[in-house]
């Protein structure tokens, strides 16, 4: 099937996007649009081709009327963008976070639902193989029930952009990524959160750069996520450093590729018992990895009539609400419910 996209937000991320579309067989790239109309100029010429280019996402898609909107504009033109999308008939994959608030991301799922089109997040952390290899060692029981996840999550990064004026940068812009993973991981979602918030003395962020967070999930196990992005030195991988806590047994994760488990074996004094090391299960061909590719084949094969994507908004919303939740506690100091 031949089907052409319009891409909107040609800034630092529209690379990756325009690298994963080239690896899609029939899939094109018609027009690009920015504010910045010498940033599309730009994004269209590493496309290549005869690409139009312009600054009104609204007037391109009139243009051109194509069956998919790529959203890889800043957070604040998001559910504008897609809203208007959607209401011309096009399928849409937009970047994270899927909205800004909670009410605009369920306006996002009801209408993408009444105009019967696809509507997913690029979530790609979780298309990552070592995701996939820890999912399936817990999925195979043989640490027990999950009972807890921790994860640090500690780097510097200085963006520049709109992230260092952003409220609440560290859980929206980046936790989502972690927080999706927890639920990918355990397959639990979460229920209740109780987090906070802060700003580092000397942060180069206007607002909110750190946060620790404990989620109840709904088998009854703990998440707990401690980040920042004020911590220079000994930085943790973009995955974050993993310990997962089974009823049998425990794994950690640097992030990378360095990933070790443990079972329970016969007891060595009356203090503790002998642990013996469990083998990671190696990367299965049907694994959903390759990043934004991987995300982005997923999304076309389902309107092509495949699987809904594991990304789809209606799922995505869940990872949502645990970062709003999340900024709910942080504001009013309480234990918060995950609502969807
Ligand atoms: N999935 C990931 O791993 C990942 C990584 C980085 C960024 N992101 C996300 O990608 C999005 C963009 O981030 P970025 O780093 O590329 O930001 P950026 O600031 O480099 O680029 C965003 C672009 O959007 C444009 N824009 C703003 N409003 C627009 C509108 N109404 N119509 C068209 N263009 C508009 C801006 O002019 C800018 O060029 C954000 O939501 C961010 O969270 C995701």
């Amino acid at each position: 099937m031949s089907l052409r996209a319009v891409l909107t937000g040609c800034g630092a991320m529209s690379a990756g996007w325009i690298d994963a579309a080239k690896q899609i067989p029939g899939l094109s790239i018609a027009g690009f649009v920015d504010l910045d109309p010498r940033r599309a100029q730009a994004a269209a010429a590493s496309w290549g081709g005869n690409a139009q280019t312009g600054a009104d996402a609204v007037a391109m898609i009139d243009a051109l009327r194509p069956d998919i909107l790529f959203d890889v504009a800043v957070p604040m033109a998001r559910h504008t963008l897609v809203a208007q999308a959607l209401s011309r008939g096009c399928h849409v994959l937009t970047e994270k976070p899927m909205a800004e608030t909670m009410a605009q991301a369920a306006d996002l799922l009801a209408r993408a639902k009444a105009a019967g089109r696809i509507h997913a997040v690029i979530q790609n952390r979780r298309y990552i193989a070592p995701i996939r290899r820890i999912r399936r060692l817990l999925a195979s029981g043989v640490l027990g029930r999950v009972t807890s996840l921790h994860c640090d999550f500690f780097l510097g990064p200085h963006f520049g952009g709109f992230r260092e004026d952003m409220r609440h940068v560290l859980l929206l812009d980046m936790a989502i990524h972690t927080f999706d993973a927890a639920r990918c991981l355990s397959g639990q979602d979460a229920e209740a959160v109780y987090c906070r918030e802060w700003n580092p003395p000397g942060s180069w962020f206007a607002h909110e750069s750190s946060a620790a967070a404990i989620f109840e999930l709904t088998d009854g196990a703990v998440f707990t996520y401690r980040g920042s992005w004020v911590a220079q030195g000994l930085g943790t991988s973009w995955e974050s450093a993993w310990r997962i806590v089974g009823e049998r047994g425990s794994l950690v994760w640097d992030g990378h590729d360095d990933i070790r488990a443990e079972i329970v074996g016969p007891p060595r004094s009356h203090l503790f018992d002998t642990a013996q090391s469990v083998e990671i299960p190696p990367r299965d061909a049907e694994d959903r990895i390759d990043g934004h590719l991987g995300v982005m084949r997923d999304f076309v094969a389902a309107i092509e009539g495949g699987l809904q994507p594991e990304t789809r908004g209606e799922d995505n919303i869940k990872s949502f609400a645990m970062v709003m939740a999340a900024i709910r506690s942080a504001e009013s100091g309480m234990r918060v419910a995950v609502d969807v």
